[in-house]
């Protein structure tokens, strides 16, 4: 697992969210706005990025990471350069999507949610991604994979391994 933001080398980052901070002072919503905006810079929501917010906006660091953890489009730990979408939609799930997550999973030694440790692939499940037709289906990045057996899976990842 990866973890700790290096504050010195993202100064940059900081000051850009504290720009942002300013120029929506007094509006409502203003902390869910903020963790959009950190997690857009950021890439995700490090503790040292909640504790900044919490004390720029003056709200208690529990309550940041109350939202930050609550809300799936926000993730407090780093994604990896591919994200793998394995739908759990029920067309997908009837046709062994959970044992092409539960390949991947092996594969890539992390649990759905996880990120490898060299930073490459976050594996996470989803909803029905419209392609129905295709199932079992998994996105890598922006791309739609059909028709998934687990057998299928390492040489798959090995595409984007280099
Ligand atoms: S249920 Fe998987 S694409 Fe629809």
């Amino acid at each position: 697992m990866i973890s700790g933001l290096d504050v010195k080398a993202n100064e940059k980052q900081f000051i850009m969210l504290k720009e942002y901070m300013d120029s929506i002072k007094n509006t409502q919503g203003i902390l869910m706005q903020t963790l959009h905006k950190a997690q857009e810079i950021f890439g995700y929501l490090p503790i040292e990025v909640q504790k900044f917010i919490s004390c720029e906006l003056d709200i208690p660091l529990s309550e940041v990471y109350g939202v930050a953890t609550f809300y799936t489009q926000f993730s407090i730990e780093p994604k990896g350069k591919h994200k793998i979408g394995v739908c759990l939609g029920t067309a997908c799930y009837v046709k062994g999507s959970q044992q092409v997550l539960d390949k991947l999973s092996k594969e890539l030694d992390i649990k759905v949610g996880e990120t490898t440790a060299n930073g490459l692939f976050t594996l996470e499940s989803t909803r029905c991604l419209g392609c129905c037709g295709l199932a079992p289906v998994m996105m890598i990045d922006g791309d739609v994979y059909g028709k998934l057996e687990p057998k299928k899976i390492p040489d798959i990842l090995s595409k984007y391994e280099e």
